[in-house]
């Protein structure tokens, strides 16, 4: 089955992946569902799908409370229809620091927005995507989580991300046979608002060697664009594999 003329929710469209991600979904027919909290950057992303030829709609919402997803499912689904597509893309990095510095409120919003609320949209969608035999899962994650000691001082984005995996793999062993596809996409690392932040904010949190990497590659030109991640992970949208932790560099 194509992707064209199917409805998509994408959780952090504003800008940098998700925002290209949304932008390729609709150049592919698909109608947009762009969520995130910043109102100018999902104009910009719904004004760039539009200028394609594609149609989006901007669902300004804060997803650190999992309890706004319901509400964020009924607007798409009144104003594009129910979404059998769902990348689950939006995520903190926070909090950085040594495990001693981090509190438990911290934890908590971590795993609230990089676990929870993404199984809370799986949950609110699954019984659409189940009754149309056909639906696309993917929960965009890291490759921290491959070796989460390269990382230190991102505890709890490592941890989140692991966990964000294996609730993917066992969701997609839940639902096999049904048509929805479950898995996991590694994006690489990317030139976006993310690594800046980390580049701006993560001296002295981010152990110094750690902190030395992420601004040596952008140094030297090593972050991959946002577009191209995009298009590895549209390459693989439409087929039938699920329970796949793909990785942006992995051939297609
Ligand atoms: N960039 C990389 O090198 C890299 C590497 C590995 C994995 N990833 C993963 O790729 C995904 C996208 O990252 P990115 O680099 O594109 O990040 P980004 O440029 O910072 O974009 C993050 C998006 O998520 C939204 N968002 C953040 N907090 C939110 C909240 N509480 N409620 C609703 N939306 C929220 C942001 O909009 P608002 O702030 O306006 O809400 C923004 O649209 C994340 O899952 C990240 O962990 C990125």
């Amino acid at each position: 089955m194509s992707l064209y003329g199917k409805v998509a929710l994408v959780t952090g469209a504003g800008r940098g992946i998700g925002r290209s991600l949304a932008t390729a979904l609709g150049e592919s027919g698909v109608r947009v569902g762009c969520v995130a909290r910043s109102q100018d950057e999902l104009s910009r992303t719904v004004e760039l799908v539009t200028s394609r030829g594609g149609s989006a709609l901007a669902v300004p919402a804060d997803l650190s409370d999992p309890h706004s997803v319901p509400d964020v499912v009924r607007r798409v689904t009144t104003q594009l229809g129910a979404p059998l597509i769902l990348i689950n893309n939006a995520a903190t990095v926070e909090p950085l620091g040594a495990v001693g510095d981090l509190t438990p409120d911290a934890w908590n919003a971590a795993f609230r927005l990089n676990v929870i609320t993404p199984a809370a949209f799986s949950a609110a969608l699954l019984p659409g995507m189940t009754a149309a035999g056909w639906g696309r899962i993917v929960n965009v994650s890291s490759a921290v989580v491959a070796r989460p000691e390269t990382m230190i001082g991102g505890n709890a984005y490592a941890a989140s991300k692991a966990a964000l995996e294996a609730h993917t793999l066992n969701l997609a062993a839940e639902l096999a046979g049904t048509g929805v596809t479950v898995s996991v996409y590694r994006p690489g690392s990317v030139d976006t608002a993310m690594q800046a932040l980390i580049r701006r904010t993560g001296r002295g949190r981010l152990h110094a060697a750690t902190y030395t990497r992420f601004v040596r590659s952008h140094e030297e030109n090593k972050l991959i664009s946002p577009d191209d991640s995009a298009r590895s992970l549209m390459a693989r949208l439409a087929g039938d594999a699920t329970g796949q932790v793909w990785d942006v560099h992995d051939p297609c």
